[in-house]
């Protein structure tokens, strides 16, 4: 695991202190979605002409923060809700660099046997998230493409690590908003939830649109910027959940989310993600 990063506790402690290192096959002159979201959460594993995009989307997009935190807080609580339903084994799919509160630390802490295969299509995921899980045994990160499910699902550490005869929480946390209409993201969640048995749990956040002229002037940033990046309505997060039976309270912005704020108390910025949680019956 790793990629042949070389020690793994000597090269986690490396990069947790300094600026990250150039990962080989890793572009460095185009941004990431991975790196603008590291940046945008404080963390150090990006490169200049990532913080370049994530300047321009705090300028443009003021809120942006607050959206990312608002998504990785509500999935600490997805996460523990899983692992108090029994969910033992997690694929977090668009994973992510890794940064606080990671799902195996949030899966292990409610029960240290929570097995955990992070997938992202991002090579510095691989590598940087390798360091950081050399000495996990329960936990692994491989590199993957949610638009392509029998790749994951048929990966060979990925059935190494995940019983398939058992129920699986799949986590797609502020991925699915980055699958364009024309890749059919409807059609991808059919296959997933194909893959994994009744009592699964699926773990949605994603941007959220009400129709207002706001989301659609940051889908027109993210469009140009990144190639990628839907804002969908209530209803069409609800499409993604077809074929499994949404838990309470259903779909709710983030910081709502199986909390105890008021709507009222919610800025504008934090009405643009939503999460929800559902269970395959
Ligand atoms: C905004 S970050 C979200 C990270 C984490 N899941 C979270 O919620 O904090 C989106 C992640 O999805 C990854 N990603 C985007 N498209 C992907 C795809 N088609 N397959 C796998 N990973 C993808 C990006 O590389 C990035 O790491």
């Amino acid at each position: 695991m790793g990629g042949g990063m070389g020690d793994g506790a000597d090269f986690a402690a490396e990069y947790f202190a300094q600026d990250p290192v150039v990962v080989p096959g890793i572009d460095v002159t185009k941004p990431s979605i991975a790196r603008v979201y590291d940046h945008l959460l404080g963390g150090k594993d990006n490169y200049a002409v990532d913080r370049e995009l994530s300047d321009v989307f705090i300028t443009r997009i003021p809120g942006a923060r607050i959206i990312a935190f608002d998504n990785r807080r509500a999935l600490v609580r997805a996460v523990g809700a899983m692992s108090e339903a029994g969910i033992r084994q997690f694929i977090d799919i668009g994973s992510g660099l890794p940064t606080a509160d990671n799902v195996h630390q949030v899966a292990q802490r409610h029960a240290p046997e929570s097995r955990v295969v992070y997938v992202d299509n991002d090579p510095v995921v691989l590598a940087h998230g390798g360091a950081l899980l050399a000495e996990n045994e329960r936990t692994v990160v491989v590199q993957g493409d949610l638009r392509d499910p029998a790749g994951v699902l048929e990966h060979d550490e990925v059935r190494e690590l995940i019983d398939f005869g058992r129920p699986v929480g799949v986590v797609l946390s502020a991925i699915l908003h980055h699958v364009n209409d024309d890749e059919d993201p409807r059609a991808l969640m059919r296959v997933w939830r194909e893959g994994v048995p009744s009592g699964s749990h699926f773990y949605i956040s994603h941007f959220r649109s009400e129709r207002d002229e706001e989301s659609a002037r940051l889908e027109a940033i993210l469009q140009q910027s990144l190639g990628r990046g839907r804002w969908r309505t209530d209803e069409e997060i609800l499409g993604l959940f077809e074929g499994l039976d949404l838990l309470e309270p259903g779909i709710l912005p983030c910081a709502l989310w199986r909390t105890d704020a008021a709507e009222a108390e919610l800025t504008s910025w934090q009405r643009l993600i939503a999460g929800g949680l559902a269970v395959l019956p």
